[in-house]
């Protein structure tokens, strides 16, 4: 190969090009396309910038090269394209000297704002494999991928006229089951967020986000309470303009994170407990994108909290048991409890045990009566969430499969509210957050004909092995294992034995979030999974941190196998990344 000091290489005589139309070379490891149009030479990386179809095999016409494999058509001179689900191709000077061809391959550019315009792009136009293939490029090894986290979020806050929804959701539970995948994972998990994003805004209207309050900035207690009766009556500018307010006011993330927990808790289970949720991580969302972005994230809130459903008007939580007043009066009663709990507390709470009992019992009064005599005896309320998402945890993992399907997802969202509060009273406890530890405790109870007969618990009797051999071979036949319907039994099995046997718990954990990360994006599924890893994560080695795995896994075979297209897409955008000719290649 003769080279200029200019970084021109010799690459094909011109007689050759002329008499090909278009030529393929290979320069420097690359392959170029020299493609004539006219009298003057174009050179161009001959892998199609879309899927890698060889470009020297398109056609050139009025100074456009059209690809064939899916018609992408490309400003032969610059490399641009006109189809932004391929991208722009790299083009390089090209120099004519007498009867020799010469073209500089001198790579140009930033690969990193490149990868950046392009997710962009993908977000905007909703184009899977372009977000794909951005995320592989934005993935950094074992750092967390905060850049395109945050173009994420900012993009699913501002195009969404409804505010936060299931994308922005997605997105964060995404981010925070990264720690626990493995690191060629990540990138995969990436793409499910931002790739739930684009679906979410796609073809929605934008959100114009208000300004707070004009001038001095008003008392954060005033527009705690403004944001709260704002709420009530279902108006979602007046509550957004508080709230952004309050947040220019100084409030503080503990703050405004307890105005917000109240206000999603002064009616009952509202919208079946998603707005807790979505409260939760968008909160989870600020503190990994950093807390600058909390007007944008926050007020996209607003419309979800005024428009929610309340459970005062849904029949199961007025009739037989009018839950709502058994609730209402148990609420009076919690400042005392709370009180005599801490002054007097005598420490003879019953123990975990015996409250799920309660909790999976068939008396609502009992219920709540229990859950305040703990309270008055020195009970937490962070220890009471948790108790109370355990025993949501013991009615999936007991969930018969001769349930309506449909059912999985009701027992689902009593979980992933209930985790949700006790996610939230760790941040910011509160007795009005106490309140969501009661409405989940209710939902645990209203979903008791879920549990009717209980499918058996691993471990509690039924025959299974454990205690034997090598137990990471108890989790080689899950994929496979999830490759197949109802296999919802033989799943908890292997999780139980697996555990029983000394697992590693953060390989069971890897292997369950690389076994969601393969199936088709469904949003409570991965609401399951992040929740269980939630709850399990404080309660590492116990038998009730087993019975929450065995329910992921049980909610993820059940949902297991689906067609795994978004798989194939990001499997097509790794593979592309690698160089790997996918035009050869049999399917993924
Ligand atoms: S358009 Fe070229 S590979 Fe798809």
């Amino acid at each position: 190969m003769t080279t200029t000091p200019t970084g021109f290489v010799f690459v094909a005589g011109l007689a050759d090009i002329r008499a090909a139309g278009c030529l393929a070379v290979q320069v420097g490891g690359h392959t170029v396309a020299l493609c004539m149009d006219g009298d003057a030479v174009h050179a161009v990386d001959n892998r199609c910038p879309h899927m890698g179809f060889p470009l020297h095999r398109g056609t050139v016409r009025d100074g456009i090269l059209t690809c064939h494999w899916h018609h992408a058509r490309f400003d032969l001179a610059t490399g641009g394209t006109f189809d932004q689900f391929a991208d722009d191709v790299p083009s390089f000077p090209v120099e004519v000297r007498g009867d020799e061809v010469w073209v500089d391959i001198s790579p140009r550019g930033d690969a990193r704002a490149h990868a950046r315009r392009r997710l962009a792009v993908g977000l905007e136009r909703d184009l899977p494999l372009v977000i794909a293939k951005a995320a592989l490029a934005l993935t950094d090894g074992d750092q967390p991928p905060v850049d395109p986290f945050r173009v994420g979020l900012a993009f699913g806050v501002r195009y969404r006229r409804r505010g936060w929804g299931q994308g922005l959701t997605i997105h964060t539970c995404m981010a925070n089951l990264l720690p626990h995948l493995d690191p060629a994972e990540r990138p995969r998990a990436l793409y499910h967020g931002l790739a739930a994003v684009a679906a979410d805004t796609e073809g929605a209207p934008p959100r114009f986000p208000l300004d707070p309050l004009p001038n001095a900035p008003r008392d954060p207690a005033l527009l705690r309470r403004w944001f709260r009766q704002f709420i009530e009556v279902r108006d979602a500018e007046g509550a957004e303009r508080c709230l952004v307010s309050a947040l220019a006011a100084g409030t503080t993330p503990r703050q405004v994170a307890d105005t917000l927990f109240a206000a999603a808790t002064d009616h009952r289970y509202i919208d079946g407990g998603h707005t807790l949720d979505f409260t939760n991580k968008a909160l989870e969302a600020l503190d990994l994108a950093g807390w600058e972005h909390a007007p944008a994230v926050l007020g996209s809130l607003s419309a979800g909290y005024a428009d929610a459903f309340r459970m005062e008007e849904a029949n199961a939580w007025r009739h037989p048991v009018d839950l709502v007043d058994l609730l209402a009066a148990a609420f009076e009663r919690l400042p005392g409890a709370m009180e005599a709990g801490q002054v007097h507390g005598n420490g003879n709470t019953a123990t975990e045990g015996e409250l799920v009992e309660v909790l999976l019992g068939e008396d609502p009064a009992a219920i709540v009566a229990t859950l305040v005599d703990a309270l008055r005896s020195g009970a937490g309320a962070e220890d009471l969430a948790a108790t109370v998402a355990y025993a949501a945890a013991r009615r999936i993992a007991q969930f018969p499969e001769s349930n309506e399907f449909t059912d999985w997802d009701t027992a689902l969202h009593t979980f992933t509210f209930a985790s949700a509060v006790h996610q939230g009273l760790r941040r910011a406890p509160s007795i009005e957050l106490l309140r969501g530890v009661f409405d989940a405790a209710m939902s645990v109870y209203l979903d008791r004909f879920l549990n009717v007969p209980p499918a058996r618990l691993p471990g509690s009797g039924g025959g299974e092995a454990g205690g034997t051999g090598d137990p990471n071979a108890l989790l080689a036949p899950l994929p496979d294992l999830f490759n197949q319907q109802h296999r919802v039994a033989q799943a908890a099995d292997a999780v139980a034995r697996f555990l029983q046997d000394g697992g590693e718990p953060d390989r069971l954990l890897a292997m369950l979030g690389r076994l969601l990360l393969r199936e088709d994006r469904n949003f409570h599924t991965i609401q399951a999974i992040e929740a269980a890893f939630r709850q399990y994560g404080t309660r590492r080695g116990t038998v009730e941190g087993s019975h929450i795995l065995i329910a992921a896994a049980r909610y993820l075979a059940a949902h297991a196998p689906t067609m795994r297209a978004q798989r194939q897409t990001y499997e097509i955008a790794r593979r592309f990344a690698r160089g790997e000719p996918l035009f050869e290649a049999e399917g993924g």
